[in-house]
């Protein structure tokens, strides 16, 4: 008698069981963003496009972003990002003072903010003495292959990040 009771209670043990998890699988499913959603929070740029010397303006999370292929006249920077040898900058194109668009000036090499006179140079720093208090921030990025995945922390963007880089 105790053998069968016994039975039924493991059986019925494994009936809830796999019912919790049946109903844990599904809620996981709900609760997942679609993939159409996940990829909406992404861009990706292929640089294999990019110019030496002229900024490329990409649209990311409803953001401009800048991308600068650097010429060898412009200075290295530890805020550049480098993908097979060539050196990008990479930054969301909103100055930092009130969040206007800022302007690649080709003639001096800078990006210029109209909006009060603020001015970065082509790794982003803004010069001293004008209003943006800080450096044009950067995008969370990864690098796969000849391509920048926006939105994505990569290991660059991690170490960037670590040493204080990112604005
Ligand atoms: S918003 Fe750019 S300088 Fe003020």
């Amino acid at each position: 008698m105790s053998t069968r009771r016994d039975f039924m209670g493991m059986a019925l043990g494994g009936f809830t069981a796999v019912g919790a998890i049946g109903g844990l699988y599904a809620a996981k499913r709900t609760w997942d963003p679609l993939p159409s959603v996940k990829a909406a929070g992404s861009t990706i740029i292929d640089l294999s496009e990019a110019k030496e010397g002229e900024p490329m303006t990409e649209k990311w999370r409803g953001k401009p972003i800048f991308v600068l292929k650097k010429t060898a006249d412009m200075p290295a920077h530890e805020r550049d990002v480098v993908v097979d040898g060539a050196r990008y900058h990479v930054s969301i194109a909103l100055c930092t003072h009130l969040g206007c668009i800022p302007a690649y000036k080709k003639a001096d090499q800078t990006f210029f903010c109209a909006c009060h006179g603020g001015v970065f140079d082509t790794s982003g720093i803004n010069l001293p003495g004008l209003p943006p208090p800080s450096p044009l921030e950067i995008p969370p990025f990864a690098i796969e292959g000849n391509t920048l995945v926006l939105g994505s922390e990569g290991p660059e963007y991690l170490e960037m990040k670590k040493n204080n880089l990112i604005v």
